[in-house]
């Protein structure tokens, strides 16, 4: 499908999102303001542009790395296992380290991610992402602030891709299911 040809339908608008990413900037401001210093690690490449405007609503100190992983999804549903591609060049230790996602599906990514940067000594880990799908859940993952719980359909759009097209969409969108 190509992007041009289509307008996936609106899942979540601009003002929700903008409403939301507001709220969870608020939120991480308030936890974080004794809690420095603050690092906000991002995952690559869906999350650049929730991370982008959650930050510039932070009122607290923090510094910005981000890391990249390959789960060789494509355009399929299911992961496979997530390979870390770019690392922080931040050391971590001793720092307040809040991992940023744009969506946990599965649970893999997170999973991974947060072993793998609990074992650079962070003085506290926590996970944040924008949104979060409750019924595709494989792992028991911790998400500390969660922007939306949505049901099981491939969104795409504000970063989030369909074989690397809608990333700038300005809302989120869903690709319906094609009828089998
Ligand atoms: C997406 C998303 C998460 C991961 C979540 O990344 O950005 O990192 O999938 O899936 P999981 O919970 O099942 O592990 P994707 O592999 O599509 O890469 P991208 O961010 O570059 O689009």
């Amino acid at each position: 499908m190509a992007e041009k040809e289509c307008q996936p339908p609106v899942l979540i608008d601009e003002a929700a999102l903008a409403r939301r990413v507001t709220e969870l900037a608020a939120a991480i401001s308030a936890d974080y303001a004794a809690k420095q210093p603050l690092a906000l690690v991002g995952v690559l490449k869906g999350v650049f542009i929730f991370m982008a405007d959650l930050v510039r609503q932070l009122t607290v100190p923090h510094q910005l790395d981000f890391v990249a992983v390959a789960s060789y999804r494509g355009t399929d549903t299911l992961p496979g296992q997530p390979q870390l591609i770019l690392d922080v060049a931040t050391d971590l230790a001793g720092r307040h380290v809040l991992l940023v996602e744009d969506i946990v599906d599965t649970g893999q990514t997170v999973s991974c991610l947060m072993q793998l940067l609990a074992e650079r000594h962070p003085a506290s880990l926590r996970c944040c992402s924008l949104l979060r799908k409750p019924e595709r859940l494989r792992q028991t993952v911790t998400v500390d602030y969660v922007g939306f719980d949505i049901p099981d359909v491939w969104v795409v759009g504000y970063g989030l891709d369909y074989d690397q097209q809608y990333r700038s969409l300005p809302y989120v969108g869903f690709i319906a299911p094609s009828p089998t």
